[in-house]
């Protein structure tokens, strides 16, 4: 090397092919983040680069975390006006212009996260060259946050790969393999670890001609053709989306259908398209849900447990599903259930859902390898650095089963229930160390929700509360620790907005307006279909489970269907008729109108709701208000750009929500009187 220059975040050296590589590392930060001083920083580096043009440039991170994993949202997020949001756009769009115009070769080397900012920095250089490993990731997903790229990324990615491929990258939010970008054109080669450098040298050295979209890719950014795609677009996105609850990815298509022909004026739209976003308070909500993720995460430290061999005791709907995921996730499983065909039935879902995740053959018998059947426990109870019980819900079953196995199981083993509804200090009482017995309580279905309640019993350590958090983590899931009371945390704030949906439906009201009234205010599916999806035995046992210790009425149309065997989708009959030969089609049994108004229906179900989660917080069955909110958006999808039921009586003015409150007693009974914690 011939010539270093360093700043804060970037590193430059030029070598003796005089190719400068620019190696980003930021500051204080185990991850690349675009913040404001690194994009000055980058700015001044081009400006002299300009004045000394070297051969080429490369762009690459000298962190192992990987290459840049988007603009730095702490940052954006702090921006509350819409002016000084547009300043900090304005000044990557501006970097990255100058990037983009500088005059000579340019490369973005991607190993690890290329993501949002990042991944618009390597659309501003001339080419891309990804390591090809699982662990290299490029996408956009600032919709996620609520918000779109702006450093240019709306303006360049289209003609780069179609529109197609391009819009499903923005409006998906979802990352890609280099493999997959490298089909789509997003990136030029998808090349091993140890060719990498070579690679980019090359290419510096013999730039070929960059990446031109084939014709028709081209041919869908044309105008005659944008607003016809645009339809298909919006309506794709409505299915998921609705516009007056999540704006971002509407404005995306909206912007390419106006001004892709003029970039200049596209790229200014971006800007203030993006600084009217980011003030908002659907992108607000998102961000914040975005930081309380991340402090979830960090209440599980992974070095806490080392979870080489995880034991399942229950092969059932929960049980099942568990050890399939853990085996997914790469750690061996063994799993005891007495039942042999029980056992055969979880081999086929593991089956399954590996194919659907991993693809490739040799990872899905890798996976299938590491899930081993234990009829009795044989192979597992000894060995397993962390035991699930995950049998029947009944005490004297666990009791049993734990008397039986607390010998056999390694004293340092993390030992878990993932009981719903029994208290941890109850079933800890038979065992000689109660106070190793912690909660994990999953979420049906296993892959798709990613909280697990740590329940935390009056015995439990509190250090193997802190195991079992870290474990959630191994796994990929969230973890949040909640007091042993019933219901927990989530269960006991979703059930009172459930049992009012039946409520409203034992007085006539059709199960398909209860359910839109829901879907309007922003859940992602209505309460009676979720009833029907749980499982109305299961629904209905919760329900007992919280009424002996809340005086929860349960509505006699839940014990008469459970009573006649209609549990919902599973049974094909529940509020809702499922037509098998229509693929379990929904469809409504009692139609009719109703002459309460959606905003009436909705308050009396979302009224109990949050009326519950103040009852909770005053109880302490979580730590704090911000804890609660991610619990209930993670473990119920409650409508995440509200940012959670506390974050929503914030902002709506806690006094006038409580009279709500005083107002729906007045008039349907006790059941809405508003709890004691409203006046804290
Ligand atoms: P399930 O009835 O589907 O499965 C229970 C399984 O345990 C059965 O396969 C049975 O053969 C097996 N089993 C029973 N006693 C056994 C023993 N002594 N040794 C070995 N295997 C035994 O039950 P499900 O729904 O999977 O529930 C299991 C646990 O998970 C319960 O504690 C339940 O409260 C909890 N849970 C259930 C949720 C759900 O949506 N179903 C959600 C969250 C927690």
């Amino acid at each position: 090397m011939t010539h270093t220059q360093t700043s804060d975040h970037w590193r430059m050296e030029r070598d003796n092919d005089d190719i400068a590589w620019l190696y980003f590392s930021r500051k204080d930060s185990s991850v690349n983040t675009l913040s404001t001083e690194a994009l000055t920083e980058l700015d001044d580096l081009l400006t002299d680069l300009a004045k000394n043009k070297p051969k080429g440039l490369i762009i690459l991170s000298a962190k192992e975390s990987g290459f840049i994993a988007g603009a730095d949202v702490k940052e954006i997020s702090s921006k509350k006006t819409i002016e000084d949001a547009a300043e900090f756009i304005r000044l990557g769009q501006a970097v990255f212009d100058r990037l983009e115009n500088i005059d000579c070769p340019t490369v973005a080397l991607i190993s690890g996260f290329c993501l949002g900012g990042g991944l618009e920095l390597a659309l501003a250089c001339r080419y891309r060259i990804a390591e090809d490993d699982p662990k290299t990731k490029l996408g956009l997903p600032e919709v996620k946050l609520g918000i779109h790229p702006a450093f240019g990324g709306t303006v360049r990615l289209p003609p780069l790969i179609g529109a197609p491929a391009a819009m499903d990258l923005m409006l998906s939010g979802r990352a890609i393999s280099a493999r997959a970008a490298q089909k789509t054109g997003l990136v030029d080669y998808a090349v091993p670890k140890r060719h990498l450098l070579e690679a980019a040298r090359r290419t510096i050295l013999k730039p070929p001609a960059p990446h031109k979209p084939k014709r028709w890719q081209a041919m869908t950014n044309h105008r005659l053709v944008r607003p016809w795609l645009a339809k298909v677009f919006r309506k794709k996105v409505a299915a998921k989306a609705p516009e007056k609850h999540y704006p971002a990815p509407y404005a995306i298509i909206d912007l390419w259908q106006k001004y892709a022909d003029t970039p200049g004026r596209m790229l200014r739209e971006e800007r203030a398209s993006e600084a009217q976003l980011v003030t908002d308070e659907t992108a607000q909500n998102l961000i914040r849900l975005f930081f309380l993720q991340e402090r979830m995460k960090s209440l599980g430290n992974k070095d806490l447990i080392d979870p080489k061999h995880i034991h399942v005791i229950g092969g059932g709907v929960m049980g099942g599903d568990i050890a399939v995921w853990c085996a997914l996730c790469g750690f061996t499983v063994t799993l005891q259930d007495h039942k042999h065909e029980t056992i055969a039935n979880v081999m086929q879902r593991a089956h399954k859902l590996f194919k659907k995740k991993l693809k490739l053959p040799r990872l899905i018998t890798a996976a299938t390898d590491r899930l081993i059947p234990d009829i009795t426990g044989s192979i597992g109870l000894s060995q397993a650095d962390v035991i699930i019980e995950a049998i029947f819900e009944d005490i004297n079953a666990k009791h049993a089963l734990f008397k039986e196995i607390e010998s056999k199981i390694k004293p340092d083993a993390l030992l878990a229930t993932n009981t719903s509804s029994i208290p941890i200090e109850d079933l800890a009482k038979v065992l000689s160390k109660p106070e190793r017995l912690v909660g994990l309580h999953f979420f049906n279905p296993v892959a798709l929700m990613q909280l697990v309640e740590i329940v935390c019993g009056t015995d439990t350590d509190q250090a193997v509360i802190d195991k079992a958090s870290a474990f959630a983590r191994h796994i990929d899931r969230l973890p949040v620790p909640v007091k042993s009371t019933p219901g927990f945390l989530v269960n006991r704030i979703l059930m009172p907005y459930l049992i009012e949906a039946v409520v409203l439906e034992s007085e006539g009201v059709p199960a398909s307006v209860i359910d839109k009234a829901a879907l309007d205010y922003g859940m992602p599916m209505g309460p009676i279909e979720l009833a029907d999806t749980v499982g109305l035995d299961i629904c209905l046992h919760v329900a007992e489970n919280l009424s002996q210790a809340y005086h929860v009425d349960i509505p006699e149309r839940l014990k008469n269907l459970v009573k006649a065997g209609n549990l919902g989708k599973k049974t094909g009959n529940g509020f809702y008729h499922y037509n098998k030969k229509k693929g379990g089609k929904k469809q409504q049994k009692k139609s009719g109108d109703s002459n309460m108004t959606n905003d009436e229906i909705c308050d009396r179900m979302i009224m109990k709701m949050l009326n519950e989660s103040i009852a909770c917080l005053r109880e302490q069955v979580v730590e704090d208000a911000d804890l609660l909110d991610a619990g209930i958006v993670y473990g119920t999808g409650f409508a995440p750009f509200r940012g959670g039921p506390m974050n929503y009586i914030e902002k709506e003015k806690k006094a006038e929500l409580k009279d709500k409150l005083s107002k729906l007693t007045e008039k349907y009974g006790d059941r809405f009187t508003p709890d004691a914690g409203w006046s804290n």
